[in-house]
């Protein structure tokens, strides 16, 4: 067997931030190879991209999550505690709690509120000269998530609680200020959701029975024990800061639909509401726009890969952002065009936005049928619920910023509530397409369309 290929700085951890979600992919590429030995702050890392690494990867119990983040993305995530920090039993039975509020009706019950929440607040932004859509998108969520959850809150909590989450997330995968920001304000959320934690249980406060915040209070490990408050806190806290995340997505789909007209007239077509081809639409909005660029794991007992002995320990990276556009996985990574998933092979490895392998016993994301159909219903929306322009503005997506966005987070004015239950091709020809055509500036800035 070759020896595994070095990156031959002596450690690359500024390269990592400067280049981002493109570290990986850049040094593959330059390597040529789909795993290669670097070193990121101060410790031996082994990165893996690819449908193979990521079967390798996606092993039930061959890599734990402990020590295998940057302390304050950890911190700012999934938090000390929490499910995806647990390995092996203690892991499933926790996982098993998460995965019971993901059952189809409980899903549809969180889209139908998001959806009617959507309508409310479509009447405001017909008055509005402009409305930042990612802004809104992460209120309406985290109104949504926290009412679906069983806590209600008043329009200056709602606020305050979007602000909080919205700062964990942007400051997930940076380094100074913002990640400072999202640690300040991620301690007032745990206080509050710790107080809501100890009123259910005290039985002060009163939600209902299959809510996630009663789920959550009343669960209990293998042990027979309750959560300790803290770790009920934050397990809470990792259903509503994700579903205020799926923001991110909702907008990327709004700049797809913006920037690939023949995609948007296909989905407005009449026929598209029922055929796959939205299912298709949101998936390629998830494969190839940047959300999580890599994900780490420790070798929790030792394995031989390809001749390559992993020791307990070993430090891994696996590429997301990379695998997602692997040429040799997907014909033209770089162009969007949801038609590919009509002949996707369904393969659980070559496809990885919110991870890999079975639910229930990896740590495959948890929430990713929710992420899906909050982004179906959303794009639906758009496309049938309202009409609106996009006025010029700065769509770039700068690729060394984690998590990434459009600078502008997408503007949109002079939006109009579509009343209409015509055909949606009428609502085609009533000016929609033009209206949206041609504006904004142009390209990212790595050079690539978005
Ligand atoms: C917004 C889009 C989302 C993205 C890009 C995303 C991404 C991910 C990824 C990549 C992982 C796997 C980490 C690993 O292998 O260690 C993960 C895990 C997880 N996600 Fe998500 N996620 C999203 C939304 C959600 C939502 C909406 C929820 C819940 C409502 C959620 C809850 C979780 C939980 C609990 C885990 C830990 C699972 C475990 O360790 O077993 N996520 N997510």
């Amino acid at each position: 067997m070759k020896p595994i290929p070095r990156d031959k700085a002596l450690d690359s951890t500024l390269a990592l931030l400067r280049e981002a979600y493109n570290f990986i992919p850049n040094r593959c590429g330059r390597l040529r190879t789909d795993m290669f030995e670097t070193r990121l702050m101060g410790q031996k890392v082994i990165c893996v991209s690819g449908e193979a690494g990521a079967a390798m990867f996606y092993q039930p119990d061959r890599f734990t999550r402990k020590h295998a983040l940057p302390p304050t993305a950890l911190l700012l995530l999934q938090d000390l505690g929490s499910v995806q920090l647990l390995d092996g039993e203690a892991h499933r039975r926790r996982k098993q709690m998460f995965m019971a509020l993901m059952r189809p009706e409980r899903i549809g019950s969180l889209t139908q509120m998001f959806a009617e929440q959507w309508h409310q607040r479509l009447r405001q932004w017909e008055s509005a000269e402009q409305v930042v859509l990612h802004h809104e998108m992460e209120q309406l969520l985290c109104k949504s998530v926290c009412e679906w959850t069983g806590l209600s809150l008043t329009d200056a909590a709602l606020e305050q609680r979007t602000r909080e989450f919205s700062a964990m997330i942007d400051g997930a995968g940076a380094v100074g200020p913002r990640s400072w920001r999202g640690m300040r304000l991620r301690s007032r959320t745990e206080d509050w959701i710790r107080s809501v934690i100890m009123m259910i249980r005290a039985g002060h406060m009163q939600v209902p029975d299959d809510s996630a915040a009663q789920i959550i209070a009343l669960h209990r490990d293998a042990d027979g024990e309750l959560l300790d408050n803290a770790v009920a806190a934050v397990e809470l806290i990792n259903i509503l800061r994700p579903t205020v995340a799926v923001a991110r997505y909702i907008t990327f789909a709004a700049l797809a639909l913006h920037r690939y007209p023949d995609v948007r007239a296909r989905l407005l077509s009449a026929q598209s509401r029922e055929d796959d081809y939205l299912g298709w639409f949101v998936q390629e909005v998830r494969r190839f726009y940047p959300f999580f660029p890599a994900v780490g794991g420790r070798v929790r007992e030792e394995f031989t890969w390809r001749g390559l002995h992993f020791a307990q320990g070993t430090w891994v990276l696996l590429d997301i952002y990379g695998t997602n556009h692997d040429p040799h996985l997907w014909k033209d990574p770089q162009t969007f065009r949801p038609e590919r998933f009509r002949d996707w092979n369904a393969s659980p490895h070559n496809f990885i936005p919110q991870g890999d392998g079975d639910f229930d016993l990896g740590h495959r994301c948890a929430g990713e049928w929710l992420t899906i159909e909050l982004v179906k219903t959303a794009t639906r929306l758009l496309l049938f619920s309202m009409d609106y322009d996009v006025p010029a503005q700065d769509l770039r997506i700068d690729m060394s910023r984690m998590p990434a966005i459009p600078e502008s987070r997408f503007v949109i004015s002079q939006v109009r509530h579509v009343f209409s239950t015509a055909e949606p091709v009428m609502e085609a020809e009533s000016g929609l397409m033009g209206s949206q055509a041609a504006q904004g500036m142009e390209s990212g800035r790595s050079g690539q369309e978005w």
